[in-house]
């Protein structure tokens, strides 16, 4: 039985969790009224800002100023310091002018310090100042009293800064009954030692100490009356030692109705307004069972929000790791499309504006502002930034095969050999948590894994990989090697008395590793080394679950707020950053333990901003439900705005079975999506392709089949995502911006910009609506090769084969579609080019290859980058990069031009060549002309023509 094998641990979550319906226990979890700070924050109602900017204060320098700001009721004073950014970004800070300790600022995200411009100021009165923002041509206008920003473009205004007064700065101050300021347990005290102050070299204490005797008590108390200096949650108690430290600050965009981003929610892609309910949250929990279309926290967060409308799209990118809520309101919620349109001809209407409101516990202000103005610009400001998707290693963007668990050698080898005989192609296959001798992770049961090199040297041979699971919590037993050397390093997290904080997860007593200390991840990265992870081979790469991190008897299920961590700076303060960290150092062990040489894969559960730059993730426990599968869409989307493009979610729902329709269905959404795996809680019954009847295989193996054809255009995908930044997986009205039809579209949706997939998400469907966007253009059903007109709603009957695709005239595809077992088994075999002619005759595309797997295309050029266009009737394949040079062995067997003429006859010419002519085939129903045999090199330069 299940017992024995999962051991307590397991037990007590899956008692406390199976006792309740299918859906989430709410209690476990805070809303905003019992989470302290927000309410407080919530608590500072819209009007007139208490601060007042000291314009007397400006300082200015080539690219920067600073100004301070004060509260006149408390009479604490803020630095604001406002940044101009090459690229058109602009970043404002604010933080105390004297903190009582240094405050946190995040460190790691950012992957440089972002380039500056200049900064000029161009007028000013007694209440304000003008500043010009570089060559951007944006301007800033501060003013005084009330303190608040408007940044301008010529006239227009784009955004507005503290519009509503909502800045609320909770300043570090002494708790009022106690002498002394209270200090952290950890030796020397003061949080952040190692850190500089915010204002470097500016305060001395006696300076400080002034500031602090100025400061009114007044509105400390309220402070203190709502659970400011201590907080029970359920049985557990926050002792909070530095008290209340939250900040918020709102903003204005008008002109706007349209915002997406901040995942991670199961909710839909465009996010509504929080009026009247919770704000969004955003605080990496392990949530048991979630539930869809709420604003609750899940195991990831990315604290960035996309705001757009037909004429700009713009981010606000709020760095911040702690606990953080987000407000949304609007004027025109609620209003039906009638209603706006007589507001419109009345004239009367008010623009459109969507208000935000950010809100941490902890740390400072620092945000963003990212001023597009388009889409793609967004893309590549925030990417430059944060980092870009790192580019996977192919067979990473392949099919993996995945449960909790394969059970033993005998069941992988079965698995395995399963696929073969049911000719189904996959890459990968996964080894859940009960892999390990006792949850201990880097070892291997050794009863049921005695061999595992003989299990990975199979593998290999099939030129197929294995991901095993290793979490970031470490059992606590002195026997257990991992455990006694990062004791004895000092390399776990402390509880406030700086002892080894311990918590509960599935080994039972667990320490956690302080992945925020670079020490500690160079550590755990030296685990991943060929000599101490046993058995480990090159095939063999890595999955970091429960990264939040989990902590099954913490509150919320995760750890407490104030644990300490390396330079004393509470879990609190960077608690959205644990899983980040973790992804971080697993990636740079993969990578180590090769030289260098080798790309890792590594699936996390938790993220933050930057995450994209150490692999993939997965939206963790979903259940096997239709509106699950139909979320996955949105859920990844959202990720994708945010830098993250490897997402996918567990095909075929992780609680429950699904039944066969469901999971042909669900293997048919998962094609499309970036990362393509399924997954089962240990309790449901298997579900390997095979075991649902030879109908529901024969579909299954075909969606797969459909995955592995487009490898070479997932891949190049992939590939323009990490140089530019744009997302693999993309909504329509990123391609579409002033297609207003394209704003709340989250049930299809874009794969680069040549195909549109709108999968079937309905039980029992009989058709779906599919919106084929672009005024003049026409899209290709990539099955029937069909034309359609845009834009229009096409109504698509659908059977249970049917995966509704379009390929965008205008676009060329390649493709590999002869059957393998795996995609490393493709690397020879040659191309298909699907061009897609656009109404002028015209298309265009790109191929990237590489061996796969190296950095050698970054490190040694060792890549291609093909260009290939259409026009005038003749396609022609072109170096798209001169500085990559590879051999690649493949070649083009095969051209299909969909939306052609019949032509008389057909040439190809190759440099210093005679022209050859070509075979082909002309379908005159559907238009479709097949050019059989080019036979040319990958890498060649040809040109074809129809004559
Ligand atoms: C939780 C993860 O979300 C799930 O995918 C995994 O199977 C279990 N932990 C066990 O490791």
């Amino acid at each position: 039985m299940a017992s024995e094998r999962l051991g307590m641990a397991a037990l007590t979550w899956m008692a406390l969790c199976l006792a309740a319906a299918f859906a989430v226990d709410r209690s476990n979890f805070k809303t905003c009224e019992q989470s302290s700070f927000c309410k407080r924050q919530r608590s500072v109602k819209p009007g007139s800002s208490p601060y007042r900017a000291l314009l007397e204060s400006l300082q200015l320098s080539q690219d920067s100023m600073k100004l301070q700001l004060v509260n006149e009721v408390n009479k604490v004073p803020l630095l604001l310091e406002l940044y101009g950014l090459q690229g058109n970004m602009t970043r404002i800070k604010i933080n105390e002018l004297s903190p009582l300790r240094p405050r946190y600022e995040v460190p790691d995200v950012l992957v440089r310090d972002p380039p500056t411009t200049w900064l000029a100021v161009m007028g000013r009165d007694e209440n304000s100042v003008e500043l010009s923002l570089g060559d951007s041509g944006h301007k800033l206008i501060l003013t005084g009293k009330p303190f608040r920003m408007d940044l301008l473009q010529g006239r227009e205004l784009v955004l507005s800064i503290n519009p509503r007064g909502l800045l609320h700065f909770e300043h570090l101050r002494h708790r009022k009954d106690s002498e002394e300021p209270k200090e952290s347990a950890l030796e020397g005290g003061a949080a952040g030692e190692e850190t500089e102050p915010a204002v470097p070299g500016e305060q001395e204490s006696s300076e400080k100490s002034t500031k602090s005797e100025e400061v009114s008590d007044e509105p400390d108390r309220a402070e203190e009356e709502l659970g400011s200096w201590e907080e029970t949650f359920k049985t557990h108690t926050d002792s909070k030692p530095n008290g209340p430290t939250s900040v918020g600050l709102d903003f204005s965009l008008p002109g706007f109705e349209h915002v997406y981003g901040i995942p991670e929610h199961a909710d839909n892609l465009r996010l509504r307004t929080t009026e009247g309910g919770d704000p969004y949250r955003l605080y990496n929990l392990d949530v048991f069972q979630y539930e869809l279309y709420n604003p609750m926290a899940l195991y990831g967060s990315v604290p960035l929000l996309l705001a757009h409308n037909t004429q700009r799209t713009l981010g606000i990118f709020w760095l911040n790791a702690a606990e953080t809520w987000v407000d949304i309101s609007s004027n025109t919620a609620g209003k039906t499309l009638f209603g706006k349109m007589l507001d419109y001809m009345q004239g009367g209407g008010e623009t459109p504006q969507t208000d935000v409101r950010w809100m941490s516990e902890s740390g400072i202000i620092d945000v963003f502002l990212l001023l597009g103005p388009a889409p793609t610009d967004v893309f590549r400001q925030y990417t430059a930034l944060t980092g870009t998707q790192a580019l996977p290693p192919l067979f990473a963007v392949a099919y993996h095969q995945s449960r909790w668990n394969y059970n033993d050698e005998e069941d992988v080898a079965a698995v395995d050999d399963g696929f073969d005989t049911n000719d189904i192609p996959y890459d990968v296959i996964w080894l859940d948590i009960e892999h390990t001798d006792g949850k201990r992770y880097f070892t291997w049961d050794p009863n049921k894994f005695p061999q595992p090199r003989n299990m990975l040297g199979r593998l290999a041979a099939k030129r197929r990989k294995m991901v095993s699971i290793v979490d970031p919590h470490i059992k606590v037993d002195s026997g257990y090697r991992v455990h006694n050397e990062i004791r004895s390093r000092g390399f776990y997290v402390k509880t406030k008395d700086g002892s080894d904080y311990e918590g509960w997860c599935w080994p039972g007593s667990s320490g956690y590793p302080d992945f925020t200390n670079p020490e500690m991840r160079a550590w755990w990265a030296s685990m991943f080394s060929y000599d101490q992870y046993e058995a480990s081979m090159e095939n063999l790469y890595i999955w970091n679950d429960m990264n939040e991190p989990s902590v099954f008897n913490g509150p919320e299920v995760t750890m407490y707020k104030d644990a300490l961590h390396q330079g004393g700076w509470e879990h609190r303060d960077l608690h959205n950053l644990y899983g980040f960290y973790v992804q971080m150092a697993t990636a740079q062990g993969l990578e180590q333990r090769s030289g260098g040489l080798e790309r890792p894969f590594v699936l996390s559960r938790a993220f933050f901003a930057g995450s994209q730059r150490y692999g993939a993730v997965w939206t963790g426990d979903n259940a096997a439900e239709w509106d699950h599968m139909k979320i996955s869409i949105p859920m990844c989307l959202s990720l994708a705005l945010t830098g993250i493009s490897f997402c996918g979610a567990d095909v075929g729902g992780f609680f429950k079975s699904p039944d066969a329709e469901l999971l042909v269905r669900w293997y048919q959404v998962g094609a499309y999506q970036p990362f393509y795996r399924t997954h089962a809680h240990l309790d449901t019954v298997r579900r390997e392709p095979w075991l649902f009847g030879e109908e529901n295989k024969a579909l299954i193996r075909a969606a797969i089949r459909q995955r592995y054809a487009l490898l070479p255009y997932w891949y190049t995908t992939f590939y323009h995502s990490y140089r530019s930044g744009q997302p693999v997986m993309r909504p329509l009205w990123v391609e579409y911006p002033d297609d207003v039809t394209t704003f709340s579209i989250d049930d299809q949706f874009l794969i680069g910009n040549a195909l549109l997939v709108h999968p079937v998400t309905e039980q029992g469907a009989h058709g779906v609506q599919v919106y084929l966007p672009g005024k003049g253009q026409v899209w290709y059903d990539v099955h029937s090769h069909q034309k359609h007109h845009a834009p229009q709603t096409l109504y698509v009957p659908v059977i249970l084969s049917s995966i509704p695709v379009y390929q965008r005239g205008g676009s060329i595809v390649p493709r590999k579609e002869r059957v393998r077992r795996s995609s490393d088994c493709m690397y020879r075999d040659p191309y298909t080019l699907y061009v897609a002619l656009s109404p002028q005759g015209t298309a265009e595309g790109e191929l990237f290859i590489d061996d796969g797997h190296t950095y050698n295309f970054e490190s040694k050029a060792q890549y291609l980058h093909r260009h290939f266009s259409f026009a005038s009737n003749t396609l022609t394949a072109r170096s798209a990069d001169s500085k990559g040079i590879f051999e690649s062995p493949a070649w083009i067997e095969r051209v299909v031009i969909l939306g052609a003429g019949k032509p008389a006859a057909v040439f190809l010419r190759q440099p210093g060549m005679a022209e050859t002519r070509l075979d082909f085939q002309h379908e005159p129903e559907t238009s479709v002309l097949t050019l059989r045999k080019p036979g040319v090199n990958i890498g060649a330069d040809w040109s074809i023509s129809l004559r």
